[in-house]
C-alpha cells in the first residue's frame, strides 16, 4: 500500500483573452513555471489540510474541527474537492495533505487551479484511481468553482495540459505548438484582487453595453489571430505589438488600474517590445516580451516591485513528484 505521494502543477500566464474567454471567444494561456506541489499522505481518523500558516481539520464524519465553524475555513474547496473525489471512487479514508505553492497568489498566474490539479493527481496516485487529465480537470474545476464563482475554466486546463493552448471552454481547445524559446517577464503589482470582482465587472459591462462590447471582442478575435501567428513564428517583436493592443482593449473593458499602468510602462521603458495584464486585471502581474538583453533589466526596476522573474512558456503540465 502506497503511504505517501507527491504532484506539483505550473503557473499560467494568459497571453491573449482574459475576459473575452468568459463571454465565449478562445484564448492563448501557456503555463510557466514556477509550481505548486502537493504532498498527500494516510492518516488515521482526521483529514488535515495545511498550506503554510493555514490549516483545515475536518473530522470523521466530515465535520469541521479547525478552525472553529463560525471561522470561514479558506482551504474548505480543497477539501470539497477532494470529498467528492474519493467518494466517486468509493474511497473511505483520511489523509493529510501538505500544499507548498511557489506562485504567488491572487494575481492572475493561476495559483489556485495549480494546487487543485496537483492535489487531484497526488489523491489519484495514492489511492491508485489512475485518473487521466480529463478527470483531473473536472475536480479540480469543482474547486475553481467554490473559489472564483463561474471561471471559464481555463486556469486547470493550463495546470493539468501544459505546454500552451487556445481555450474555448471546458474540453474544448487544441495545443498550440511552440516551437521557439520564448522567454516572458513577470511583474506582480503588488496588489491582490478577486476574479470574480473583475469578472463580474466585465459582464456587466457586456450586458450594459453589448454594442461596444460585441465590438471590441471583434478587435480582440482580430488580435488574437495575429499574435498567435507571430508566436508560431516565434517574431517576438511581433508578439510583443499585439500583446499591448490585447492590453488596450482590456483597458477600455475597465479592468486596468493605476497599478497596472504603472508597471506596463515601467516594462516598457526597460525596452520590452509590448507588455499586458494577465489574468482578471485590476492588480495581479503585468507580463512582457522583448529582446533577449531587456531581461536582465527588470533588475533595474523601481524598488517597490518585491516580485518580478523571467520563464519559459510552454512548460510541462501536471506530474506525480517523487
Ligand atoms: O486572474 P486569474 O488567474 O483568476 O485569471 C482569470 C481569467 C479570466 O478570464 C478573467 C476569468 C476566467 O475564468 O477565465
Amino acid at each position: 500500500m502506497i503511504e505517501k505521494t507527491a504532484a506539483s502543477a505550473p503557473g499560467k500566464i494568459i497571453l491573449f483573452g482574459e475576459h473575452f474567454v468568459v463571454s465565449g471567444y478562445p484564448a492563448l494561456v501557456t503555463a510557466i513555471e514556477p509550481r505548486a506541489v502537493v504532498r498527500v499522505q494516510r492518516s488515521e481518523n482526521t483529514t488535515v489540510v495545511k498550506s503554510g500558516n493555514i490549516i483545515g481539520v475536518w473530522g470523521k464524519g466530515g465535520e469541521q474541527l479547525y478552525p472553529p465553524k463560525n471561522v470561514k475555513n479558506h482551504l474548505q474547496p480543497l477539501h470539497d474537492m477532494a470529498v467528492k473525489l474519493l467518494e466517486d471512487h468509493g474511497v473511505r479514508e483520511h489523509f493529510k495533505a501538505e500544499i507548498d505553492s511557489q506562485i504567488p497568489g491572487s494575481a492572475g498566474l493561476g495559483s489556485s487551479a495549480a494546487v487543485s490539479v496537483a492535489f487531484v493527481k497526488a489523491l489519484s496516485d495514492l489511492y491508485g484511481l489512475g485518473l487521466g487529465l480529463e478527470a483531473i480537470i473536472k475536480y479540480a474545476m469543482l474547486a475553481e468553482r467554490e473559489f472564483h464563482g463561474t471561471p471559464s475554466g481555463i486556469d486547470p486546463h493550463i495546470a493539468a495540459l501544459g505546454g500552451a493552448i487556445l481555450y474555448n471552454g471546458p474540453g474544448k481547445y487544441s495545443r498550440i505548438q511552440v516551437n521557439h524559446p520564448t522567454p516572458v517577464a513577470v511583474l506582480h503589482t503588488g496588489v491582490r484582487r478577486k476574479t470574480s470582482t473583475m469578472v463580474a465587472h466585465v459582464q456587466d459591462f457586456a450586458a450594459k453595453r453589448p454594442d461596444i462590447f460585441r465590438e471590441l471582442a471583434e478587435l480582440y478575435g482580430q488580435v488574437l489571430s495575429k499574435g498567435l501567428h507571430s508566436l508560431e513564428q516565434g517574431d517576438v517583436k511581433e508578439l510583443g505589438k499585439w500583446m499591448t493592443v490585447n492590453h488596450i482593449l482590456l483597458r477600455a473593458l475597465g479592468v486596468s488600474s493605476d497599478p497596472v499602468e504603472r508597471a506596463l510602462n515601467d516594462l516598457l521603458q526597460l525596452g520590452m517590445y509590448g507588455a499586458k495584464l494577465t489574468g482578471a486585471g485590476g492588480g495581479g502581474c503585468v507580463i512582457a516580451v522583448g529582446p533577449e538583453t531587456s531581461y536582465s533589466r527588470l533588475r533595474g526596476l523601481p524598488r517597490h516591485y518585491q516580485t518580478f522573474f523571467t520563464t519559459q512558456i510552454a512548460c510541462r503540465g501536471v506530474v506525480s513528484e517523487s
